[in-house]
């Protein structure tokens, strides 16, 4: 008898850990996911302004318009960036905005204190970063300096960029360099980790001074100016609390949250030389992402339970060691099929909570910790994160479906995470989007897929996946990574089932 009862559990104990299920809720859509949680962050850090985005307008070496890369715009342009935040990060909170425009011969040079203590010669100023979000395609998202700055200061700078020509000494100085029109800044930051380098203020002091600088920040376009305050880190819930409760929501519209899957800040580990247990403590730190979203977004709930103000994840991302014989405050990083594993399971808990989580910025765009483009001289590589980014893009703007995965575990010692993410979307033409991510470093996951609301005649797919985790695309070997047409789901009887090769990304598509 007890044998029976034992094989029964070992076989119960097969099949539960054999089959993963997803229920998709075809017909449950309600909410929107932003475009703007696909949002990247360019810092004056590095190369990636100087040498990524920007090669200087004398350059004869590097195809360029006005000094941009034409490689990166191109490659950036297929990603359909929506929202690009300028110019940090701490850098933000050093940064003061006329320094960087004019004649470029008579702009100040200073030293970029927080990022290797580097020349900034600031020929990459407003009218360039503003412009170059105009070609992209992008919004731009320009980080407030409230740390060293004044009121005024920022004040200018809202009307030198958004107000109508003639209306103040600022938009005369706007025409003088040669912009006759205002741009369309919508997104602004009021300082960046307020928490840390943009001051180390205390929340309350930091209300207080959001409060001042907001106010002198005008709107005298056509559109509203959306106010961000710098957010939490991590799991900083008083941080959020206190600004939901001490800022009057009429002038905040969101506030931020920063979170880096890094291993430990005292030993990040290697780029591309790690093992499965760095991964997997890797992924640790990237699922943590659930539980920050869904407790600040509770936190927020207190205070707007209409969730008008948002979330906005303005920095995430994994964060290593650099590239040895790189400059150590330069955080040049390469990227392998676990930046694709963290990127694929971030997005899902965005796409999941896109009632709260309004913007994400990936940190960073060019060269610089969880890119999505690396250069070096005239060559450019797309990383694994590029493609994920690429490959989800199907989800901006769409009505998120809720999904419920039942998931196996991937196990490490004692320790276990949910081996399968999902989130899925339809989009203005009627198309469904199922992305899937399988985090399990060695074994592969069946999934069945239950359809409730909805019945598809069609089923095709990409999927993104390697045959090492520490695989990456190098300037060697640039298309080592890429995604590939993916035709193992099958459709039929309401449900969909497919297989998930280890560490591999699969977005679908349904009609
Ligand atoms: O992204 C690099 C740095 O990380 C940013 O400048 C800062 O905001 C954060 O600590």
């Amino acid at each position: 008898m007890k044998r029976i009862f034992l094989l029964a559990g070992i076989c119960a104990g097969i099949f539960a850990n054999a089959q993963n299920t997803i229920v998709l809720q075809a017909d449950k859509g309600k909410d929107i996911i932003n475009k703007n949680i696909y949002g990247h962050f360019a810092e004056h850090l590095g190369h990636c302004i100087y040498g990524g985005l920007f090669v200087g307008e004398n350059n004869t070496r590097i195809p360029n318009k006005d000094g941009v890369r034409l490689d990166v715009i191109d490659a950036l342009k297929k990603l359909k960036v929506p929202v690009l935040r300028w110019p940090g990060g701490c850098f933000a909170d050093t940064y003061h905005w006329k320094d960087g425009i004019g004649p470029k011969k008579e702009r100040p040079s200073i030293l970029n204190v927080w990022w290797g203590n580097v020349k900034e010669d600031n020929s990459f100023g407003t009218n360039e970063f503003l412009n170059m979000c105009e070609v992209l395609g992008a919004e731009p998202y320009l980080s407030g300096n409230v740390g060293s700055g004044t009121p005024q200061e920022l004040s200018d700078w809202v009307k030198y960029t958004t107000h109508p020509n003639g209306t103040s000494p600022m938009t005369d100085l706007r025409q003088k360099n040669g912009r006759a029109n205002p741009w369309q800044v919508k997104y602004w930051g009021l300082g960046n980790e307020a928490w840390g380098c943009g001051g180390n203020m205390k929340p309350d002091y930091y209300a207080n001074i959001y409060r001042q600088y907001a106010t002198f920040m005008t709107s005298a376009g056509k559109e509203r100016i959306y106010r961000i305050a710098s957010g939490a880190s991590d799991a900083d819930y008083n941080w959020t609390e206190t600004l939901m409760r001490e800022i009057p929501h009429n002038m905040l519209d969101a506030v931020g949250v920063h979170h880096y899957s890094v291993i430990s800040w005292n030993k990040k580990g290697s780029a591309t030389a790690f093992d499965e247990e760095l991964y997997y403590t890797t992924m640790q730190r990237a699922l943590e992402m659930e539980e920050l979203v869904s407790r600040h977004a509770a936190v927020m709930d207190k205070y707007d339970p209409n969730k008008r103000v948002a979330i906005a994840v303005d920095e995430w991302g994994g964060w290593y060691d650099v590239e040895p014989g790189t400059n150590g405050a330069f955080l040049y990083q390469q990227n392998t099929m676990r930046d694709a594993m963290i990127a694929g399971t971030t997005l899902n808990i965005f796409n999941n909570h896109c009632d709260r989580v309004k913007m994400a910025n990936l940190a960073q765009i060019v060269n610089v910790l969880q890119a999505v483009v690396l250069t070096n001289e005239e060559k450019i590589v797309l990383t694994p994160t590029y493609h994920v980014m690429e490959m989800y893009n199907v989800h901006q703007d769409a009505t998120m479906l809720p999904v419920a995965v039942t998931s196996n575990d991937y196990k490490m010692g004692k320790e276990k995470l949910k081996a399968v993410s999902a989130s899925a979307s339809k989009d203005k033409n009627g198309k469904t989007h199922i992305s899937l991510v399988n985090i399990d470093a060695s074994k592969a996951q069946d999934i069945t897929i239950n359809i409730e609301g909805a019945s598809y005649t069609s089923v095709s797919g990409r999927i993104l996946s390697s045959d090492k985790l520490q695989n990456y695309n190098s300037f060697e070997n640039p298309d080592k990574i890429r995604p590939a047409a993916f035709n193992g789901a099958k459709l039929g009887d309401g449900r969909l089932t497919l297989s998930l090769p280890p560490f591999s990304v699969v977005v679908l598509e349904l009609k």
